[in-house]
């Protein structure tokens, strides 16, 4: 039903099942058309990014809020967040539409929701729009202030150099980096940390973009080799880490890959939940994409905690990865399934029994900041 909030903005619900409540947003008179899914509030209020992107029609922006905030579910689950899985996206350009008001209408769409759902940067929105946002609403985190967590990137490197790690472990039951060929495909902000990360622990570096300015520099800061797009797949390389879109591992890909691991921080980077079997049954161990790419999740999260952001907290709970990621592995060994499946069973399993279930509420520090 239709929900008059103010005189122009109205928020309407859109059924799905599977899914607690998910949020026309429109308030023609900016141009605002935006969609706010949450998946689940069961283990806490759902936390999850703005997306700001032109889908060409909403339908199309559905789909993706509604994958995107269902993985937000699990990477939450996974990483022992206690936080709900949300996410919200804005049907617009970002270069040509992104306009205060638009902003603003939106964040009153966030107000409405009283908490249940926080939202923060993502793909498009960028930490100065997410300030505009927190001028209307409290219900935000990432902002670009002294008490802030800061670029999520650098903790989003750290959690999959430690993801990188738990491979090698299980692999050759040694962690170590020394020697080891890594094949990174993407280096901009996450990978590029990431290549930094490796090279000061030993590895041999194989790298690829499609800028090849970045290339360069990072070729001229750690040796790495540089490969093109193509080539990057079939390398042969002890872990190949995709840090760039999604949907890099399908039916076309998975047979030309000469790798022992699969471990990046690229969301989504299974086309479909199928290729992950193709992966096991090619012998080829893959580190799932929402528990290694968690540390940008964990570092924000932590504005919301009583004692409010720490750097060195955030650290420490990013090195969990590693455990984590071990934990997957054995359960799919164990039952003879993907480490993709496992990762899921284990959400579920969590989800069902309500284990990590937040209880103290959130925190919304900078709400009293000026
Ligand atoms: P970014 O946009 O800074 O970097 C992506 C890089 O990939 C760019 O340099 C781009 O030129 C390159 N690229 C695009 N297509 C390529 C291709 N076919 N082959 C080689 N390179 C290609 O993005 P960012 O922030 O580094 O994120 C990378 C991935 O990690 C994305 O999938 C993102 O969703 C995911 N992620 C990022 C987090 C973060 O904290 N930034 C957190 C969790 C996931």
């Amino acid at each position: 039903m239709a929900q008059a909030c103010e005189k122009t903005l109205t928020l309407e619900e859109i059924s799905v099942p599977g899914y607690e409540k998910i949020i026309r947003v429109l308030n023609r008179e900016v141009g605002l058309h935006a969609i706010i899914c949450i998946h689940s509030s069961v283990i806490g209020p759902a936390l999850g990014g703005i997306r700001i992107y032109p889908y060409p029609n909403e339908e199309m922006a559905l789909k993706d809020v509604m994958r995107l905030a269902k993985a937000m579910t699990y990477k939450s689950l996974l990483s022992e967040c206690s936080w709900g899985g949300g996410k919200a996206v804005i049907i617009a350009d970002p270069k040509e539409d992104k306009k205060k008001e638009l902003l603003s209408a939106f964040a009153e769409a966030v107000d409405q929701l009283k908490g249940e759902y926080i939202c923060a940067e993502d793909v498009g929105c960028s930490p100065e729009d997410v300030l505009i946002i927190s001028k209307t609403t409290p219900y935000v985190v990432g902002l670009p202030h002294k008490k802030s967590s800061g670029n999520p990137a650098v903790f989003t490197a750290w959690g999959t150099f430690r993801g990188i790690q738990s491979a090698l472990k299980k692999i050759y039951d040694s962690s170590d980096l020394e020697g080891r060929k890594i094949a990174i495909q993407g280096i901009g902000a996450v990978g590029f940390e990431l290549a930094k990360l490796l090279f000061w622990a030993g590895a041999h570096l194989i790298i690829s973009d499609l800028d090849q300015k970045k290339c360069l520099e990072l070729q001229q800061l750690t040796g790495a080799v540089i490969l093109s797009t193509e080539e990057i797949l079939k390398t042969k390389c002890d872990v190949l880490a995709p840090c760039a879109m999604g949907g890099v591992l399908n039916s076309c890909t998975i047979p030309l890959l000469r790798c022992l691991a699969v471990a990046g921080c690229a969301n989504n980077q299974l086309l479909n939940d199928s290729d992950a079997d193709e992966l096991a049954s090619r012998g080829i161990l893959y580190s799932p994409d929402f528990i290694i790419n968690a540390g940008g999740l964990i570092n924000v999260s932590l504005e919301l905690e009583a004692e409010g952001y720490c750097p060195i907290r955030a650290r420490n709970r990013v090195n969990r990865i590693y455990d984590q990621l071990m934990v997957i592995y054995d359960i799919a060994e164990q039952n003879r399934f993907s480490t993709h499946k496992a990762a899921l069973s284990l959400g579920d399993y969590r989800l069902k029994y309500q284990i990590g279930k937040r209880i103290e509420p959130p925190y919304f520090h900078h709400a009293s900041l000026s």
